[in-house]
């Protein structure tokens, strides 16, 4: 079969591969319908994720059809429509226990990552059981795409703000993962949303759709005095940070109101600094973290019940065959992607 593989630094390519057989009674084999292209795959590919291994296939996004179970999967059945989970977790260990998979003591981020992943014809998914959800009837593929991984971002952010209704909620970056913040955030009972980012038609997109009702360009506004006018002088309750830029941490906390929740979804490529003197007396909290995304059953049933969408993340489908066309578009800035969808015949 065809896959996608992180060939060295800044290099892929797409090779020829055995396809994956059942290594282990937890394990789900899935035919990909459709996958997708993540900014981590970037972030790997550029050498900035220590534990992704040279030759492994890339992608943890993606939603397919059970072709061969293990015997001790107990949820699934072949055939099944399943959407992914972009983290691999037992279910069992201490961690998991608690919700907190992403520091399952038996998993963590491995698919597409230290071990092959969804770009490819073919998957193994270890632990399926937790690691899969059945897509309800009435959700075509496309609607489940981004559900274990972009979408559980996006909650993931605002739920470790832990949204309340009214508050006061700034999301930087109107990226895909910004754009579910919003969206979870207002099923969460959000007042004020706030967008900001340095891209003007991602910022167009977050106010049309009504994800935000007020937007920043910090290119082109000063995002603290906008901020405190829109909220008593207050400040923000709620700060998710999902951009990932060079000055976007410094900004997060400075828009907070005192005690309020900073959450940084963003996953840097260079150390930040915590000014703790300026800061100090602010009483913050600091929130960070790869997503804990458990809540996929439940995000596929807010799909189903329309207080979610992910489609309008779909700005192009691509053949799987070129899906080294496909990286090229999304990488580049220029062509002002969200996301990409790949389909298989
Ligand atoms: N924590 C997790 O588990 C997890 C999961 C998925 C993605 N991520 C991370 O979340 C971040 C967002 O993901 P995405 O897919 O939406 O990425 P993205 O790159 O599409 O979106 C980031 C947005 O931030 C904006 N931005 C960049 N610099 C800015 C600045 N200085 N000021 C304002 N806006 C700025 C960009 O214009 C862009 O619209 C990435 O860092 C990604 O790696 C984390
Ligand atoms: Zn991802
Ligand atoms: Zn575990």
């Amino acid at each position: 079969m065809k896959a996608l593989i992180w060939k060295d630094l800044h290099k892929i390519e797409l090779v020829e591969k055995p396809q994956p057989s059942i290594q282990h009674p937890h394990d789900a084999i899935v035919k990909v319908t459709l996958s997708s292209i993540c900014t981590s795959d970037l972030h790997i590919i550029n050498g900035a994720v220590p534990n992704a291994k040279i030759g492994t296939t890339l992608g943890h996004e993606f939603v397919g059809e059970i072709v061969e179970l293990g015997e001790s999967v107990k949820n699934l059945s072949l055939g099944d429509r399943v959407s992914a989970n972009c983290e691999t977790f037992c279910g069992e260990c201490y961690f998991c226990k608690q919700g907190f998979i992403n520091n399952c003591q038996n998993g963590g981020w491995q698919l597409g990552c230290s071990i092959d992943g969804c770009q490819a014809e073919y998957v193994r998914v270890p632990f399926a059981d937790t690691g899969l959800t059945k897509i309800p009837d009435s959700l075509s593929y496309e609607n489940a795409l981004f559900v274990g991984d972009i979408l559980s971002s996006g909650y993931f952010g605002a739920e470790l703000c832990g949204v309340k209704q009214g508050d006061n909620v700034a999301v930087i970056g109107c990226g895909p993962v910004g754009i579910c913040t919003m969206q979870c955030a207002r099923a969460m009972g959000a007042g004020k949303i706030i967008g900001i980012d340095i891209n003007a038609a991602r910022l167009e997109l977050v106010k049309t759709k009504g994800y935000a009702d007020i937007t920043i360009n910090p290119k082109a506004q000063d995002v603290l005095l906008t901020l405190k006018e829109a909220t008593d002088n207050k400040g923000v309750d709620c700060v998710v940070e999902a951009a990932g830029g060079k000055d976007t941490f410094q900004t997060a906390w400075q828009i907070a109101r005192p005690n309020a929740v900073v959450a940084i979804v963003a996953m840097y490529e260079e150390n930040q600094t915590l000014p703790l003197p300026q800061m100090y007396g602010k009483n913050l909290i600091f929130k960070t973290g790869g997503v804990d995304a458990v809540h996929c059953a439940k995000l596929l049933k807010m799909i189903e019940d329309k207080k979610l969408s992910t489609d309008v993340l779909i700005s192009r489908c691509f053949d799987f065959q070129d899906i080294e066309k496909a990286y090229a578009y999304f990488a580049d800035k220029n062509s002002n992607c969200l996301k990409i969808a790949l389909k298989y015949d």
